[in-house]
């Protein structure tokens, strides 16, 4: 519990003119009486620590008691059916809170909290219930105003602070982070021996997720993408539905969830565990771009210069296998790699596996952000010769591969969490051998 206290103090100080209000997730219905399994939302959690759907957690800057929160109520007979509440006791006890109140003294009790602040943090949007009583607040405190009333004179958005935090991880984020990219590590081993000519990809994505799950991750941080064949050219191809053929490829995208941190994988090799001659010159471009991408990722360089950097080993390669033709430099100007390569080389992952942060400041063109220490990005490029590529060389068509690191910076450079995945060609072939 330290650390989400430790968080919440530092928001405290970062946000000093106006109380801040975070909202939790909501049970999404399935269909009748049947929910989607509930993950708590990220900035919630990162703040609190609290599990549980509905809940609302309220800052005060200079309150004597700064941390309120709203829970849903103790109620044995909807507990028996679905599971034990916290409670506003146990909320005050085990979860750090200051004072406590059930979520059916919301309407009552948030105005009396935020009473004394004409500004409140809130992201508008983010909880229909929220958005209504603020809105609400706000058009009774003007009216009141001139009898003495403080006016809520407006409503700020305090996600570019929270993400801002978020984004540089702290030794335990890291090692959750590492832990949860080691139990996927260790589900890439067992997908690599299960992937044969005539399996079907939701076999290998059974076995490969047994493996997390008895490894300790409650869930994935994203569904798992397994893509063999033509399929790995559809970026999220979800279905998995699909027999893996004799001398196709399976490119598999996947990421256990540990302690709420994901992890996000990719790694593309041939079912028969051996590569063609040509997926063997697509793989050691896109492996090349990897690497490059990686070497850039380090304090200093920008964000940006990630992708740069591998998009142009990327580009270089759509030219030597005769993918492209014309000038490098005229090439990526002009974006001449879109029918192959059509997203970032690189995101931010933690919590959420596309994880909160901005990239660039001052617009879409704007600089980058430099990489500092403790921040945790993916480097991913990929070539996809697929079904839209209609200009492609015929012996390239249906090939789809990209190959994902996690790569956490450092003081001096960057240190790549996902190493111990096999990814040179030769590493790859042996892993996937099928005796
Ligand atoms: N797994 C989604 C991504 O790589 O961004
Ligand atoms: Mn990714
Ligand atoms: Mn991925």
């Amino acid at each position: 519990m330290d650390q989400f206290a430790e968080r919440r103090s530092r928001l405290l100080n970062e946000i000093t003119d106006g109380a801040i209000v975070v909202p939790a997730g909501h049970l999404a219905t399935r269909n009748h009486d049947v929910e989607f399994e509930f993950r708590q939302v990220s900035p919630f959690w990162y703040l609190t620590g609290f599990g549980e759907p509905d809940a609302i957690a309220v800052l005060r800057p200079g309150s004597e008691k700064p941390y309120a929160l709203f829970v849903l109520p103790r109620d044995p007979k909807l507990e028996t059916w679905t599971g034990l509440r916290t409670g506003v006791e146990a909320a005050q006890e085990k979860f750090g809170a200051d004072v406590a109140f059930t979520t059916t003294e919301l309407d009552t009790e948030l105005p009396k909290l935020l009473a004394d602040y004409e500004q409140v943090y809130y992201a508008l949007g983010t909880d229909q219930k929220l958005d209504a009583l603020l809105t609400d607040q706000s058009v009774k405190r003007r009216r009141m105003a001139p009898r003495g009333d403080k006016a809520l004179n407006s409503i700020v958005d305090p996600m570019p602070v929270i993400d801002q935090m978020r984004l540089i991880k702290s030794p335990l984020e890291v090692e959750c982070l590492q832990k949860a990219i080691d139990i996927t590590a260790a589900g890439f081993d067992v997908a690599f021996k299960t992937a044969k000519p005539s399996v079907f990809e939701f076999e290998v994505q059974a076995e490969m997720e047994h493996e997390f799950r008895g490894r300790g991750s409650e869930r994935n941080g994203y569904p798992s993408i397994l893509a063999s064949g033509a399929n790995s050219c559809i970026l999220h191809y979800i279905s998995n539905r699909d027999r893996m053929d004799d001398g196709s490829l399976l490119l598999v995208d996947a990421g256990a969830e540990y302690e709420m941190y994901s992890a996000d994988i990719t790694r593309t090799w041939p079912v028969n565990g051996t590569f063609s001659p040509e997926q063997k010159d697509v793989y050691e471009v896109v492996l090349a771009a990897n690497e490059a991408g990686i070497d850039a990722a380090k304090p200093g360089n920008g964000a940006m210069d990630v992708h740069d950097v591998a998009l142009k080993v990327l580009t270089q390669g759509l030219l030597d296998l005769g993918a492209l033709k014309g000038d490098l430099d005229a090439l990526i100007t002009e974006r001449g790699f879109l029918p192959y390569y059509m997203h970032g080389t690189s995101h931010w992952l933690g919590l959420d596996v596309h994880d909160s942060g901005i990239y660039r400041t001052g617009g879409r063109t704007g600089p980058s952000i430099k990489l500092e220490a403790g921040m945790v990005l993916t480097v991913e490029p990929g070539l996809y010769f697929g079904p839209f590529a209609e200009d492609a060389p015929e012996r390239l068509k249906g090939i789809g591969i990209r190959t994902e690191d996690d790569v956490l910076i450092t003081e001096d450079g960057n240190r790549v969490l996902t190493s111990a995945v096999p990814k040179t060609v030769s590493e790859v072939e042996a892993a996937a051998s099928v005796n």
